[in-house]
């Protein structure tokens, strides 16, 4: 500790002594101390702690959490948000927070659809590590990879990449404000994933802090546990500082459009005919549908608009090409066509205005906030048309209701099932994800849009995945279940095979040999094994 710090450590004790003395020494007090006196943490960590009486203790709360429902007053608040500015200070926040007997969330770019990285409904008391000041991204072109630090976003990633090549490129995400850290945990796919995999296929190695504070990297951690932090889901293994990913050739051009169809422009027969060819399109193309509600042709009328959103790793002739060869119907033409690079294409299909420049990216900010609630299938048959009828007519009831349809096929259904934990693969035609927004806080709202969505998830179930019922776990949905004090790894099976298939044992096992005192837990973590079992886990493992 050096001496600067030494004076900050007095004052602070003055300041508490004051603010704090209620209790005799609270959680706060516990791990700041602890982390005082880690004498090993060489760099200032005295401004890295945000107490709940801390002007700004709210706006960092609120700085990245996306799901407005989960900042709601009723919802549980951290007893400290501690933003580590190194490595040890992450280390330290694993060791301080048993001492002082309190459980973690970990946040890297808040966009957890269930909140589980600033909230928690489990654990009294709790402590955020937000890991928003570890951001750095180390582009290496002649080695063709970067390291990423997880607070980093994936837009910073795409413009330094761009930065360094206009021929280079990363797989992952297409919303621009997601953290590396917490994105890749679970999959992460975006436009380039029918070519190259999802982020998570595409990486080579990782550091990250285990349970009893060691710093691994993929040659330290082994082989299973490198496995179960690929897809495997946030926060059960450890906290990932960060992430070394191999980057993948874009052309120098690349050309993109959102064709626009509404019921009466004959939106159901596109549509259905998209779900015959989507996934058999050239790996070069991929096309996305954004389906929601728009004003209809007559004033006071509703109609259900769909946009078909692409991405084309080439030029718009050859695209022009391939869509009369193979998707007539959407009747793509040259003016629906521009020809732009790949950073250019990143924020056209990351929503951003024409014209705004790539270095809006490093700010890192996400274009909306919204309260929200989401759930995904994955469609293995294509839907008939009277079954999309009976959606838009769901759709028509709801205010603000969005559905985004993202295709498979391609390098998605080359990768074996078990290559990493993320298992929908081969025989998936494509991804529903859908939505509910709204823009006030009373909990009347909450219940009226979550009600919603769970009778369309009902309506759709003869369409989607059976046995089990397909959901991606970057989509967390605790509907499908969450874990209780206590919760077996048969009941965590219920939605551990939704994400996972097969995959979740094998996560059980890796959890239980590197994590067995289960110290890294939420509502949706891979549980480990009950003791009387652990026996044959470990010899599954070996
Ligand atoms: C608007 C929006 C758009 C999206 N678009 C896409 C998309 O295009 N493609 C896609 O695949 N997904 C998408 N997602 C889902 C997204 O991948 C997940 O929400 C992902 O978990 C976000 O990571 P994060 O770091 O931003 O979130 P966080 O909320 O910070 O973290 C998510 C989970 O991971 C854990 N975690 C966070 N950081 C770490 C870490 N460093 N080490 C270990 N665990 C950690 C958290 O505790 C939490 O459980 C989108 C989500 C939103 C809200
Ligand atoms: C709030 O916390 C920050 C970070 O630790 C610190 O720099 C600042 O002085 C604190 N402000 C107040 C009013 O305590
Ligand atoms: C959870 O269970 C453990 C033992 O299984 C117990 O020590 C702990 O107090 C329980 N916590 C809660 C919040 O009930």
């Amino acid at each position: 500790m050096g001496s600067s710090d030494f004076v900050i450590l007095t004052l602070f004790l003055v300041l508490v002594s004051n603010s704090w003395a209620a209790t005799s020494q609270s959680v706060q007090e516990k791990f700041y101390f602890c982390i005082a006196l880690n004498s090993e943490l060489s760099i200032p960590f005295s401004t890295a702690f945000y107490a709940p009486d801390n002007a700004s203790f709210s706006s960092i709360l609120q700085s990245s959490a996306q799901n407005l429902r989960y900042l709601m007053p009723s919802v549980p608040k951290p007893q400290l948000i501690f933003t580590p500015l190194t490595e040890n200070h992450v280390q330290a926040a694993v060791q301080c927070s048993k001492e002082a007997g309190t459980q973690l969330r970990i946040r890297s770019g808040g966009h957890d659809y269930e909140g589980l990285s600033y909230m928690s409904e489990l654990e009294k008391p709790f402590i955020i590590v937000d890991l928003s000041k570890l951001r750095s991204v180390h582009v290496d072109i002649q080695d063709n990879s970067a390291w990423v630090q997880a607070g980093a976003t994936v837009g910073e990633l795409y413009y330094r990449i761009s930065q360094k090549s206009k021929t280079h490129g990363f797989p992952a995400g297409l919303c621009t404000s997601l953290g590396i850290g917490g994105h890749i945990t679970g999959g992460a796919y975006g436009s380039m994933m029918r070519k190259y995999g999802l982020g998570a296929d595409n990486v080579v190695d990782a550091r990250i802090v285990d349970a009893s504070g060691r710093i691994l990297d993929r040659e330290s951690m082994g082989e299973d546990l490198f496995w179960a932090i690929r897809g495997g889901g946030g926060a059960s293994f450890g906290i990932i500082l960060a992430w070394k990913v191999r980057l993948v050739p874009v052309p120098a051009i690349v050309t993109v459009f959102t064709v626009p169809k509404s019921l009466e422009q004959g939106a159901t027969k596109i549509l259905h005919r998209w779900q015959q060819v989507v996934d058999k399109l050239d790996e070069d193309l991929f096309i996305r549908v954004i389906i929601l509600n728009a004003d209809g042709a007559q004033k006071g009328e509703k109609t259900v608009q769909t946009l078909s959103q692409a991405l084309f790793l080439g030029r718009a002739d050859r695209l022009l090409q391939i869509m009369e060869g193979s998707f007539p119907e959407l009747g793509l033409t040259q003016k629906d066509c521009t020809e732009m690079s790949w950073i250019q294409s990143v924020m056209y299909i990351g929503g951003y205005p024409g014209n705004t420049p790539p270095e809006v990216l490093l700010q890192g900010k996400s274009l909306f906030k919204d309260y929200f609630k989401a759930k995904s299938d994955f469609i293995k048959e294509p839907i008939p048309e009277t079954g999309l009828e009976g959606l838009w007519k769901r759709l028509l009831e709801e205010e603000s209701p969005l559905m985004i349809w993202t295709p498979y096929g391609g390098m998605m259904s080359k990768i074996s099932e078990s290559e990493i934990p993320f298992p929908h693969r081969k025989g998936v035609i494509f991804k529903i994800q859908y939505l509910s927004r709204w823009d006030d806080d009373k909990p009347e709202s909450v219940t009226k849009h979550m009600e919603w969505m769970r009778r369309l998830y009902n309506y759709m179930a003869p369409y989607a995945s059976m046995f089990p019922r397909e959901a991606y776990v970057n989509y967390r949905d605790l509907d499908l279940g969450v874990n209780k004090n206590g919760t077996s790894f048969i009941e965590a099976s219920a939605w551990g095979t939704r994400y996972f298939k097969d995959n979740f044992n094998r996560l059980v096992r890796i959890k239980t040999k590197f994590d067995p005192d289960n110290f890294f837990r939420h509502e949706q973590s891979i549980p480990t094994l009950p003791l009387m079992n652990r026996k044959r886990g470990k010899r599954l493992i070996h």
